[in-house]
């Protein structure tokens, strides 16, 4: 039987708790190897955010695996990620990709499915294949959720925690809920949720809210709408799988990863406006803002 939790705000202190420790002396290889997938030929920038995202919150090694008609564009604007261009079909990943990933999937500590992936025709097993031979955690965004809607009773049977970052509009589809009635009851749904599937859900918009497997549920008290800019999900999947890529658990690399997004739109924003904050803005002050935690 499920009972609301009283939900927490999330606080300075919850997030210096909450941030993975590092060490001075550690090398890539202690700080996670994070995967993204992503991409599609109409949406190139939302798996270079998640991936830029993740490097500037600490991964050790940042793979981006993208269609291989979209990598040429994106290869030149990122040198310090890493490229696995996989097989296109109409403009989206091919049934076939799963090959290619599927050998290199144990070397990723953490994997990121869904900024910019679009939607394709059997894309709903394409993903409920990917995440059976995937055994770490995962974070599905965007149209992975999208994709995800019809296969949700394989999430409670994966033995490694599974992070899902609906915006309200994907939160309503996943429930076959409009986002009025998400939106009127945000606490609640996302506790039903999480506890009914066995995942951490991340239900995003104006004060975010965490629920965890446990029944759990964390608030945000940080972010405006300096971060209603197209890209900013996408940053959020890539900070939360480098928190999680440095060790952290999910519910405390979410903590960290609401707060310091947020935090970092608020200092943008006390620069150059709400109006004017760009999510290159928000990657960049993504250090400055996890400078004033830790
Ligand atoms: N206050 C606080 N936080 C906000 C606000 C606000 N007013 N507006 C947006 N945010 C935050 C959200 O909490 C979330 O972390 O910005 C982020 C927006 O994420 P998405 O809604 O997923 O937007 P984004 O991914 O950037 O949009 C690009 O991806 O998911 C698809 O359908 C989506 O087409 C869209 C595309
Ligand atoms: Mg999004």
């Amino acid at each position: 039987t499920l009972h609301l939790n009283v939900p927490l705000l999330i606080t300075d202190d919850d997030v210096h708790e909450a941030l993975p420790r590092r060490k001075s002396h550690g090398h890539k290889g202690s700080f996670g190897h994070a995967l993204v997938i992503g991409g599609s030929s109409a949406y190139i920038g939302a798996p270079l955010f998640a991936a830029q995202a993740a490097l500037n919150s600490g991964a050790g090694l940042v793979t981006l695996a993208v269609p291989d008609i979209i990598y040429p564009q994106l290869a030149a604007q990122s040198p310090a990620t890493i490229f696995l261009p996989l097989p296109t079909e109409n403009g989206y990943l091919a049934q076939d990709a799963l090959q290619v990933l599927e050998n290199k999937l144990e070397t990723y500590d953490t994997l990121v499915v869904g900024p910019g992936l679009g939607r394709w025709p059997g894309g709903g097993e394409w993903l409920a294949r990917l995440l059976k031979l995937a055994h770490m955690p995962v974070v599905v965004d965007a149209d992975g959720l999208a994709m995800l809607k019809s296969h949700l009773s394989l999430l409670p049977k994966r033995d490694r925690p599974v992070i899902l970052t609906p915006h309200p509009g994907e939160m309503a589809r996943l429930l076959g809920a409009t986002v009025g009635e998400v939106e009127s009851d945000r606490l609640g749904i996302a506790q039903r949720f999480a506890q009914e599937h066995g995942v951490h859900l991340v239900l995003k918009g104006h004060r975010t809210v965490l629920a965890t497997p446990e029944g759990k549920v964390w608030i945000n008290p940080l972010g405006h709408d300096a971060l209603a800019k197209g890209g900013s999900g996408d940053i959020l999947s890539g900070i939360i799988a480098a928190f999680v890529a440095q060790g952290a658990a999910p519910e405390q690399a979410v903590i960290a990863s609401v707060y310091i997004h947020a935090l970092a739109a608020e200092r943008c924003a006390a620069e150059k406006s709400r109006y004017s904050v760009l999510p290159t803005d928000v990657l960049e002050a993504l250090g400055p803002a996890i400078l004033s935690i830790v």
